[in-house]
């Protein structure tokens, strides 16, 4: 596997997707890959997007990750060179680590960090999102050294919840009305996933990794 090291520069590959940083150069993809009244990983505001504001986007999580607090990259699948969709990292437990909700101790680690994730619909079922976070999951514990990644699932998101368990995170915790529908603002259970520095991956995800 190549990787960036901890400098979020270049890539990370298991010969199948690219994971690299977003770039300006996306903009027009990122645009065009999301459909009206869909919701990217991005942001809470639903698409259309235009080329204008992907490109501020792409400027935002540049400058959120001068400042250590998120990143986004681009999902790529490799034997095109096609932009199929998104992930991001954000730094921290979940908002609820510090609360009365029933959270694992590990999840209060300050060196966590969320990863959300999106693929563009004509893309979706072909493995592109477990790939990219299981890539994004290893580089963040291997390289940068932080102790948890983490994410979190609609229970009836099942796509979803099928991408983190094909990752190799550990099904964690569910959490009564901890989110929002995008769209409703409607709270709604939420699944906690994680993946912890040391852990074994398993079999599963193994096979699924190729060359990694
Ligand atoms: C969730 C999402 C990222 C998955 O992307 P993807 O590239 O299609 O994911 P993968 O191909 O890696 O895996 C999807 C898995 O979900 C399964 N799946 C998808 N829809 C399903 C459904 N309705 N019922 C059961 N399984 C479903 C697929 O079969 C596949 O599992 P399998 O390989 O065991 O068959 C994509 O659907 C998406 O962008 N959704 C909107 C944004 C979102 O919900 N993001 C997650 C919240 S952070």
């Amino acid at each position: 596997m190549s990787t960036p090291g901890n400098s979020l520069e270049g890539m990370l590959t298991d010969g199948r997707v690219i994971v690299r940083p977003l770039r300006d150069g996306d903009a027009r993809d990122m645009a065009a890959a999301v459909g009206d009244g869909e919701y990217a990983v991005w942001e809470p505001a639903p698409g259309p997007y235009t080329v204008a504001r992907a490109l501020d986007v792409v400027h935002e999580y540049e400058q959120g990750l001068r400042k250590m607090e998120k990143a986004a990259f681009a999902i790529v699948e490799a034997a095109t060179g096609e932009f199929v969709g998104s992930a991001v990292l954000l730094a921290g437990p979940p908002p609820m680590a510090t609360g009365d909700d029933p959270l694992p101790v590990w999840l209060a680690v300050p060196d966590a960090v969320e990863i959300a994730y999106w693929v563009r619909q004509e893309a979706r079922g072909r493995g592109f999102a477990s790939r990219a976070v299981r890539l994004l999951a290893l580089w963040a514990l291997d390289q940068l050294g932080l102790r948890c990644v983490w994410l979190e699932a609609d229970p009836n998101n099942i796509a979803s919840l099928r991408v983190a368990e094909k990752a190799g995170f550990v099904r964690e915790v569910v959490l009564p009305d901890h989110c929002r529908d995008a769209a409703s603002g409607e709270p709604h259970d939420c699944v906690i996933f994680a993946r912890l520095l040391g852990e074994q991956w398993p079999a599963a995800d193994v096979e699924q990794g190729g060359s990694i």
